[in-house]
């Protein structure tokens, strides 16, 4: 990456910084500063060549590949049940599924939540079809989906207890506004689970950009003083990161 960096700089790197418009924003707490986004002339092939605290973003999958997050081999490479259940759910939680996409982690959490329910936010209309259909196909009825844009999740601010991020929070063109509104969303003690492929392990064969570090993810959830609660690694590819917003 620092490799890259340099490369990009002698190119005419140049960056520009959004923190004045946002300190302008009355939705931003006070003590909240954006980092800003750089911008590359230059970029790897699955990047969109803009890069939030020296990260380079990655694409956004399309909804045209929506099957391939149901693979079957997504059960033993992703453990999607026990992830669920390691999330320490209440039967009357509220949790929003931030990039739900198909629905493959929704319906999970659904039913742990009887008495909750779970937001399925996505920015492609046609993934929130899929979830739909499969709603009511299963007759399910705590599952709602949620149109957000790609700088809002469009949720009520104090609304949820958690939000959880499955492979789809490299992929946020805008990192730092997604975060402020899942921050605002949440309630006073509420816990973000933010699930990415282990970026220090060359062997999770998944390409770069859609691999994160542990130590980068800490540094963007930090901006916001979320509380880092724990990692568990108990998944093959994955880690699986727990933060709070203080009460
Ligand atoms: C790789 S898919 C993962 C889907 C799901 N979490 C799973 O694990 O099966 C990432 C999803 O994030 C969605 N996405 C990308 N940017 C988003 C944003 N700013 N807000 C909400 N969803 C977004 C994409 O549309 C896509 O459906």
């Amino acid at each position: 990456m620092t490799q890259y960096f340099s490369r990009l700089n002698a190119i005419s790197f140049f960056s520009f910084s959004v923190a004045l418009c946002f300190l302008a924003s009355s939705a931003l707490a006070q003590d909240i500063v954006h980092p800003g986004y750089e911008v590359a002339p230059e970029r790897r092939t699955t990047g969109i060549g803009k890069f939030y605290m020296g990260r380079e973003i990655s694409f956004v999958m399309g909804h045209q590949a929506a099957q391939w997050l149901n693979r079957p081999s997504r059960i033993q490479e992703e453990m999607p049940d026990q992830v669920v259940a390691n999330m320490g759910l209440a039967a009357d939680d509220v949790v929003a599924d931030i990039g739900a996409g198909s629905g493959y982690f929704s319906f999970r959490i659904a039913a742990l939540v009887p008495e909750g329910k779970v937001l399925s936010v996505d920015i492609q209309p046609e993934m929130l079809q899929l979830i739909e259909e499969q709603k009511m196909r299963n007759r399910v009825e705590n599952v709602d989906g949620v149109l957000g844009e790609i700088d809002d999740p469009n949720l009520p601010a104090e609304s949820i207890d958690a939000a959880i991020m499955v492979d789809a929070y490299h992929e946020f063109s805008h990192p730092f506004e997604m975060i402020n509104g899942i921050y605002q969303a949440l309630r006073p003690g509420g816990r973000i689970f933010l699930l990415e492929y282990r970026g220090e392990d060359p062997s999770v064969p998944i390409r770069p950009l859609h691999k994160m570090t542990e130590e980068q993810v800490v540094k963007e959830m930090s901006v916001f003083g979320l509380e880092w609660t724990e990692t568990l690694d108990f998944l093959p590819w994955q880690h699986m990161m727990i933060f709070t917003k203080r009460g």
